[in-house]
């Protein structure tokens, strides 16, 4: 890795507002609402709230503590800490690698998507139909992905710069801002409470009909579990990446509060945009649970918004701009840490490794592209399913878990959590010394084999997924 070349954050708010943008992006605002939507609103958002107190919280708080400790990014800083163990810092990168192949063609939908509504300024406005139209045009989301890399390796060439910082500070609360404008909208519109009964009332789907049965437990703890890893990009290295790029005197505690804290609220609030904007707009309840998959903001959304009247194409154009920015802070994060990989591993020049890097991740995500077109024979989780689904299954619901419980063993049983627990108490007090202490011991790694031995249930045949 770069060590000695690595930029440095100028401000407290800047690493606060760049690890947000790493945490906020397609997952909380396409992925959240869409998993809630499929795995029982209500049931899902308890197991996933519990997930991110009792696991997310604790990892994220190792994360950053090895990263500053160190002052390395993953793989040297395992290494440095313990020899034995640099090869959880290697499996932690493979799954960067992995979601980058699809985050990119989500990305590039995005870009699609707010080009269709610039056009909408002038001529018609897209509907729900767009969405088909373009998964079955290769070449426009192929064109568009290849933007939504184009811009990222612009980016990521000019190293941690002053760039991501400063559209932060504008971006991430213009966001904010934005969801709630539309939330306010979409609960105005006739129908809307019973996107929201979905949501906040126990039991209420099945008893009134929307889903024909709860979903399997094992399919709620296990979605919800590798939603959450991915959505506060933890157990891959990102956060020991940040870390390293924190000073001494920044609260470790507090800015692990401010990112978890950040990001869950920005999923609740995407979720509670979409999930009663899904009932708005799809009409019966039927429909919602059959569109509850990854296409669901893109169906729903435009919808949603035609209903904001002749503001309809300024509000389109807006929201998925700030949901580009949003999927680019994210993405950017992904790719700097799988070119500090390749710069590592293969011994190149960091120019070299980029190049490489988003040549490999860029063919990658062509195919996952035409999995949806010319590939959709290949359903690799059972009919109706993607090669999409399939990255995104892979990196969430298994790579993630087992990395995240591999950290929890690390830092609590092999290095002791007593160095973590002196570097964060070097910049601030730590009053909950020793819940965190059980939680990353006993209570994360419990419930993340639960987690993962609730896939294992799924993928044997226990229940369909
Ligand atoms: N957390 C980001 C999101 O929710 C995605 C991401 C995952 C980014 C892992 C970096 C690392 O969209």
């Amino acid at each position: 890795m770069d060590e000695n070349k690595r930029g440095s954050f100028g401000s407290t708010i800047g690493f606060l507002l760049s690890a947000i943008g790493s945490a906020v992006g397609l997952g909380n605002i396409w992925g959240f609402p869409y998993k809630m939507g499929r795995c029982g609103g209500f049931t899902f958002l308890i197991v996933y709230l519990a997930l991110a107190a009792f696991v997310g919280f604790a990892i994220m708080l190792s994360e950053l503590a090895i990263g500053r400790s160190t002052g390395f990014g993953p793989v040297n800083a395992y290494k440095k800490v313990s020899k034995k163990f640099k090869w959880i810092g290697w499996l932690a990168i493979i799954a960067p690698f992995l979601i980058m192949t699809f985050y990119s063609v989500l990305g590039g939908y995005c870009i699609y998507y707010m080009v269709i509504n610039v056009v909408g300024m002038f001529s018609g406005m897209p509907d729900s139909s767009s969405f088909g139209a373009l998964l079955t045009n290769p070449w426009a989301s192929i064109g568009c992905m290849v933007l939504f890399m184009a811009i990222c390796y612009l980016i990521n060439r000019g190293g941690v710069g002053g760039g991501i910082e400063k559209f932060n500070t504008i971006g991430m609360p213009a966001l904010f801002v934005m969801l709630v404008i539309v939330i306010i909208r979409a609960w105005t519109l006739p129908n809307a409470d019973v996107g929201l009964k979905y949501m906040f009332v126990p039991g209420w789907a099945v008893a009134n009909g929307v889903i024909e049965k709860a979903p399997s437990i094992f399919e709620v703890i296990s979605t919800a579990g590798g939603q959450m890893f991915f959505s506060l990009s933890i157990a891959m290295g990102i956060m020991v990446t940040y870390g390293s790029y924190m000073k001494q005197r920044d609260s470790l505690t507090s800015s692990a509060i401010r990112v978890a804290g950040f990001d869950i609220g920005v999923s609740f609030l995407a979720g509670l945009m979409i999930v009663p904007a899904a009932f708005v707009a799809l009409g019966s309840p039927e429909a919602v649970t059959e569109n509850s998959g990854p296409g669901l903001m893109f169906i729903v959304l435009p919808q949603m918004f035609a209903s904001f009247g002749d503001f309809a194409p300024v509000i389109g154009v807006l929201f998925f701009l700030l949901v580009i920015f949003a999927a680019l802070t994210s993405a950017i994060s992904l790719m700097e840490t799988c070119v500090s990989i390749m710069h590592d591993g293969a011994k190149c020049s960091r120019k070299k490794a980029t190049v490489i890097t988003f040549v490999i991740i860029g063919v990658a995500a062509v195919f996952v592209n035409l999995g949806y077109n010319g590939l959709s024979f290949i359903e690799p989780l059972g009919a109706g399913t993607s090669l999409l689904d399939f990255f995104d299954f892979v990196s969430n619901t298994i790579m993630m878990p087992i990395v995240a419980f591999l950290t929890c063993i690390f830092v609590g049983w092999c290095i002791k959590p007593k160095i973590i627990e002196e570097e964060i108490m070097a910049s601030s007090k730590f009053r909950w010394r020793a819940a965190w202490r059980i939680m990353i011991k006993y209570i994360a790694p419990i419930l993340i084999a639960i987690v993962f031995i609730s896939f294992l249930a799924q993928f044997l045949g226990f229940m369909t997924i």
